[in-house]
């Protein structure tokens, strides 16, 4: 048959079948009716409240001001490569330079990670409710996603077993994101070791999503805050990646940075993908992580302080509130809580932006499993929260 190759193809223009497939962000649908409306209090987005630092900002300016405008290394410039790995030294186990990548962001890390470790028809298992990027990367990479849901309680929890039960033999990787983003979950210790033995009997990659490590809330005084991670637990030859960012911890969400640990044999690899990606993180902007992952930690405590009031307060302001059952949070800055007979979350989430002017984020936006609850961003002032409550009060009384 002849084809002539200057006709048109019939069909419409169309992106791959999983990414039309891909679900698109509901905490987005509920924020697009809100924003520019008059009065809202918006708590629907995870993003700290206060700007970044200024001793941070400045040594971006500094680094701009003397000409950093150029493309870096691919792992990101060696000062900071060197400051990350020393930082997460101390936090967990030695970890040397070479296994340390920057990266344009944590969601880019997670992004690198997965495009590493996962292929077309691999079984991923991840632990829900959870941030949607985490389920819907590895779907772009055409892998199959297994949920396994956590238990709804006074705390958010995890059954151990069923997870086990989950990481069946040719499973690739297990996604975990503790501290958890929308639940507030914190993985135990415990926990991390019975995962890790089964993973490595089975060749299971563990991909932990560590960007709010830093903000929990039920440590020891006077130590340093940080959640269990598996790199205090693993060997440099272990199947673990982690992804990790600068937005929460140092308060920098729109700088767009973050890094990586990976096993050694991997790192060129992920440098060939970090050059097909992004190639490198802005140099100006890596200046300034130097400095707050060298001079941070003081930020850090205040906002572990701010958030823990904020969580406390909440917590028990939303309990007080008929038909408001609130689990406490261990970590993250969200409370996941369950409001009675709400059964579309999202129609509610957008009824409140507009009679309420109260802006959250529907459960439904983290996976099925979390239909019929409200996801609250806590970073916020204490009278900011209140106000909200008091909006969220009136509505349900209504
Ligand atoms: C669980 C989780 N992982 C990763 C990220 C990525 O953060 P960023 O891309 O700002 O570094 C977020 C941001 O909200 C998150 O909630």
């Amino acid at each position: 048959m002849h084809v002539n190759p200057l006709a048109p193809s019939s069909a419409l223009p169309s992106a791959r079948a999983v990414v039309q497939n891909l679900g698109a962000s509901r905490i987005r649908e509920v924020a697009n009716a809100g924003i520019g409306m008059e009065g809202v209090l918006p708590f629907w987005f995870g993003e700290p409240d206060q700007e970044t630092p200024g001793f941070i900002r400045d040594a971006a300016k500094e680094a701009l001001d003397a000409g950093d405008t150029f493309y870096t290394h691919n792992f990101g410039i060696a000062p900071l490569r060197e400051a990350i790995a020393r930082y997460v030294s101390t936090l967990h186990r030695p970890v040397d330079v070479n296994r340390v990548a920057v990266t344009s962001s944590g969601v880019s890390a997670l992004m690198l990670l997965s495009q590493l470790i996962v292929s077309p028809g691999d079984r991923v298992v991840a632990v829900t409710p959870l941030w949607p990027n985490l389920v819907e990367i590895p779907k772009i990479l055409g892998a199959e996603v297994v949920k396994v849901p956590l238990r709804f309680g006074q705390t958010w929890e995890l059954d151990v077993q069923q997870l086990l039960d989950a990481l069946t033999p040719g499973t690739r990787a297990v996604f975990l994101n503790s501290p958890n983003n929308p639940t507030g979950w914190v993985i135990t210790k415990e926990q991390q070791e019975i995962i890790l033995a089964h993973c490595r009997r089975h060749g299971i990659w563990i991909l932990a999503d560590d960007v709010y490590e830093r903000l929990v809330y039920d440590a020891a005084p006077d130590t340093r805050a940080c959640a269990p991670s598996f790199l205090d637990l693993s060997h440099p030859e272990d199947r673990i990646v982690s992804a990790n960012s600068f937005s929460k911890s140092w308060l920098m969400t729109g700088w767009r940075l973050g890094w990586v640990v990976a096993p050694e044999p991997l790192m060129a690899d992920l440098g060939k993908l970090i050059e097909y990606n992004t190639s490198c993180a802005p140099g100006f902007a890596q200046r300034a992580g130097i400095v707050a992952v060298e001079r941070g930690e003081e930020i850090i405590a205040n906002t572990v302080e701010r958030y823990r009031a904020a969580r406390d307060f909440l917590h028990a302001r939303l309990n007080a509130i008929p038909g408001i059952s609130a689990p406490k949070s261990k970590g993250a800055m969200y409370l996941f809580f369950r409001v009675d007979g709400a059964q579309d979350t999202l129609a509610l989430c957008k009824q409140l932006v507009v009679e309420a002017r109260l802006g959250l984020a529907p459960g439904s936006a983290f996976g099925p499993e979390g239909e019929g609850y409200i996801r609250w961003c806590f970073a916020s002032s204490l009278d900011r929260l209140e106000d909200g409550a008091q909006r969220l009060e009136q509505f349900l009384k209504r």
